[in-house]
């Protein structure tokens, strides 16, 4: 048995307090559904920056009824103090996964940018140690890589951050570091490489690559490839981030304190990944003529990015379920019913 099922059947039976921060968005959805899903007591702040009310709906869906009555929501924003302290309230776990993303959104707007996930991240930890939290997990960001060339990406070798939210999420890994330091307070930082899966925002300028690719493919409207479409990355299942979560809360005194890798360890094109969701909408039925619109690179991208694993799976027991196809074959499922 896995370290993720024994931990699962675990929960099962014992009932702690989570708080996620994130809830109404795509990967904050998910762990709210399989906190719920385990009987879990969970809080769930959010401002409705760029999450949606329909997300929560529609956990609330999946859900029992009696699960759903374990779950509180606070609309709140994670830049005032007392919003961040007033939802820390009783809670054992943090899984804090509220900020802004996207590295064009950060070229945009840095200031914004920075106030929701440099201030906001702030003010998470300070409102975490006064609680006295059992471990606040955090979303990282593979971003921190920067500039640095070897592949695949170990922890410990960063280089330059290319644009303003990789410096924020790399801000939040010091500060995590230090209030381990000054306040004792424990934390797990998870470096997401390429998050997907159901309830991904498709729309708006700031969407990523496989809901606004399958969208557009859906819509039968242009894609557009920045670039040569021989970029890489290592695409990563919700599913697999949301066990990372959890194994992260639940983690030893060896595995605390550390950031960790969260993707498959697998590499795949931009152009592989056409192919793939175009095969993936055709099993539903859906069929895409148009070839993809290749055009310029985009600043701040990293050119490739491919996560070693081995750092989660030895000291968090992490074992991806999902691989991209698995994957894109779940999702599909969800957008070609949701679209
Ligand atoms: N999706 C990925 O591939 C990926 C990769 C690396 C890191 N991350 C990180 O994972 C986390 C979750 O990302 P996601 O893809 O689910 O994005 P998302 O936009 O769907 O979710 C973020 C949620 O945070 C909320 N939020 C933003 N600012 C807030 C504020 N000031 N106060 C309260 N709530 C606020 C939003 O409304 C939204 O619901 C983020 O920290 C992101 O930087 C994601």
């Amino acid at each position: 048995m896995s370290q993720y099922h024994l931990i699962q059947a675990q929960l099962q039976t014992t009932q702690h307090t989570w708080l996620v921060t994130g809830c109404a968005g795509f990967i904050g959805s998910n762990l709210l559904e399989t906190l719920l899903l385990l009987n879990q007591k969970v809080i769930g702040l959010d401002n409705f920056a760029t999450g949606h009310q329909k997300n929560l709906d529609e956990v609330q869906s999946t859900v029992s009824e009696q699960q759903w009555n374990s779950f509180t929501f606070i609309k709140g924003d994670i830049r005032e103090l007392s919003d961040c302290q007033q939802a820390v309230n009783g809670v054992d776990y943090i899984l804090h996964q509220a900020a802004l993303g996207s590295v064009p959104r950060s070229i945009a707007d840095p200031i914004t940018t920075n106030a929701a996930n440099v201030t906001g991240f702030l003010n998470m930890l300070v409102a975490a140690k006064e609680a006295k939290v059992k471990t606040f997990v955090y979303a990282a960001s593979s971003s921190t890589y920067g500039d640095h060339p070897a592949l695949p990406k170990i922890e410990e070798n960063i280089g330059n951050p290319l644009s303003p939210y990789a410096v924020t999420k790399y801000v939040n890994e010091l500060y995590a570091d230090v209030f381990k330091r000054t306040y004792d307070l424990n934390s797990i930082g998870l470096r997401y490489f390429n998050v997907f899966g159901k309830r991904q925002d498709p729309d708006g300028a700031y969407a990523a690559v496989i809901p606004k690719w399958t969208a557009a493919m859906y819509n039968q409207e242009d894609v557009f490839v920045n670039g040569d479409g021989e970029t890489s990355r290592d695409f990563c299942f919700v599913e697999n981030a949301v066990q990372a979560n959890i194994l992260a809360a639940l983690a030893n005194d060896e595995g605390k304190n550390q950031v960790y890798n969260v993707a498959v360890g697998d590499r795949t094109t931009l152009n592989i990944l056409f192919d793939s969701l175009k095969v993936a909408l055709a099993e539903n039925n859906v069929n895409v003529d148009k070839a993809p619109v290749y055009r310029d690179f985009r600043a701040g991208d990293v050119r490739h990015s491919q996560a070693d694993i081995s750092k989660a799976k030895k000291l968090l027991g992490y074992e991806p379920e999902y691989r991209i196809q698995q994957g894109i074959t779940k999702a599909m499922k969800w957008y070609v019913s949701n679209l």
